[in-house]
Parts: structure tokens; sequence; C-alpha cells
């Protein structure tokens, strides 16, 4: 079993928006993954019973953080973490998780509570050890524009990978509508946001080979 926990402190930076297109992506290769919803919003549970019948299956597992229990039987599994988890409870999430994706939006505020939220995960043991490997992925982000600039100066003092800069675009916010993902749709329409996955996609991939 490989399991991926997406997660950051911070509310809105598109936690559900990459849990749900890792789980779909993971569903094109045929494998079936399993999604965890740990977020009391729900907001995946609810994107999975829109996606349409002839679509790759998700399957979907909504649970309480404090009862987190991964079941045995997908080889794939990706966990929505909500915001604001306490303590002990992300200690559970990196037990269980092989790779953390933490996706962080442009601005003074979401930088600064990502790095907060960047250093307690640096706290916990396996992080430190790298047996959980971090990947950080900007998010909702204007190309060209300051905001973008001042998010590459953040990514670029890290101690961890920033793999992905991923566009602002209502490719997202439709798919979020309609129970898909870039990976359910035909590739020349959406080219140029599938592109900037690549490198954190073969970072998934090269990390749970
Ligand atoms: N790259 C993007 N381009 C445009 N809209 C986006 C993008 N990523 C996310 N969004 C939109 O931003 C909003 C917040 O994203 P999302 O729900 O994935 O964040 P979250 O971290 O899961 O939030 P919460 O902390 O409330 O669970 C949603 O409306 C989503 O459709
Ligand atoms: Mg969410």
């Amino acid at each position: 079993m490989h399991v991926i926990a997406v997660v950051n402190l911070k509310g809105g930076c598109g936690k559900t928006t990459v849990s749900t297109q890792l789980a779909a992506r993971f569903a094109r290769l045929g494998h079936r993954p399993l999604l965890v919803d740990l977020d009391k919003q729900k907001s995946a549970t609810q994107w999975v019973s829109r996606r349409p019948a002839d679509l790759p299956t998700i399957d979907i597992l909504s649970q309480d953080a404090d009862e987190l229990e991964i079941p045995r039987g997908h080889a794939f599994v990706v966990m929505d973490v909500p915001a604001g988890l306490k303590k002990r409870l992300l200690e559970d999430v990196i037990r269980l998780a092989d790779a953390i994706i933490v996706p962080v939006l442009p601005g003074a505020f979401d930088e600064g509570a990502t790095a907060r939220f960047l250093t307690t995960l640096e706290g916990f043991k396996p992080v430190r050890k790298g047996r959980r490997p971090v990947a950080v992925v900007g998010n909702r982000v204007r190309r060209g524009t300051a905001g973008e600039r001042r998010l590459d100066v953040f990514l670029a003092g890290l101690s961890f990978p920033a793999l992905a800069k991923l566009s602002d675009s209502q490719l997202y916010v439709s798919a979020a509508d309609n129970g898909v993902t870039l990976f359910d749709q035909p590739v020349g329409r959406v080219r140029k946001a599938l592109d900037e996955w690549k490198p954190l996609l073969t970072w998934v991939d090269e990390g749970l080979a």
C-alpha cells in the first residue's frame, strides 16, 4: 500500500484539489485508488459523488481525523487532510503516510502560515530523518505577477523541494463542479495545465516505486 497525504494547516490552499487530481491520476493508470476524506467539510466525498460513472473509479472513505485507520485492499491511497489539524492527529497522518504533499498559495499570509507548518512538520522525527519525503506545491499561481515572483523566492528558501507551480485556472473550478480532473480530459484541452504536474508526478511515482 502506498499512501500520500495532502496536508497544510492553512485552509483553502488546494488540498482537496490536489488530492482529487492525484487520485484521478492513479485511477487513470488503472489502480482504483482510495481517497480518504478526513475533513468534516466532506468536499472530496461530495466531489466523488458527482463523478460520472463512466470515468475510472475512485473509492472514497469518509472518516473522522481522530479515528484515522486505512483499510487494506488498495495499492494507492490519497488522504485529504483538513486544515488546522491538531498535532496529535497530524502525528497519526505522518505515521501512516509514505509521502507528504503541501500545497501553498501565493501571498504573505499563506506563505507565512505554510512556513510555520513546515517547521512543525520538521519537528516530527520521520520527516526530519527523511523517512517521509515532503514536496511543496505552489497553487493558484498567476503567471508573470508580483505574487508569482514573491512565491518563487519563498519556495527557493524552503528546506523541502518545490516540485510544481499550478496556475490559477478555471479548469480546476469546473473540475471541482463536475467530479472530474485534468486527468479525465482530452490531453489537447488541458496540456499546459498537465505539464505543470510532471515533476510532482515523477516524484510521486519514483517515491512509491
Ligand atoms: N489551481 C487552481 N485554480 C483555480 N482555482 C483553484 C485552484 N486550486 C484550487 N482552486 C479553488 O480554490 C478553492 C479552494 O481549493 P480547495 O478546496 O482545494 O482547498 P482546500 O485546501 O482543500 O480548502 P479547505 O482548507 O477548506 O479544505 C476551491 O474553490 C478550488 O476549486
Ligand atoms: Mg479541502
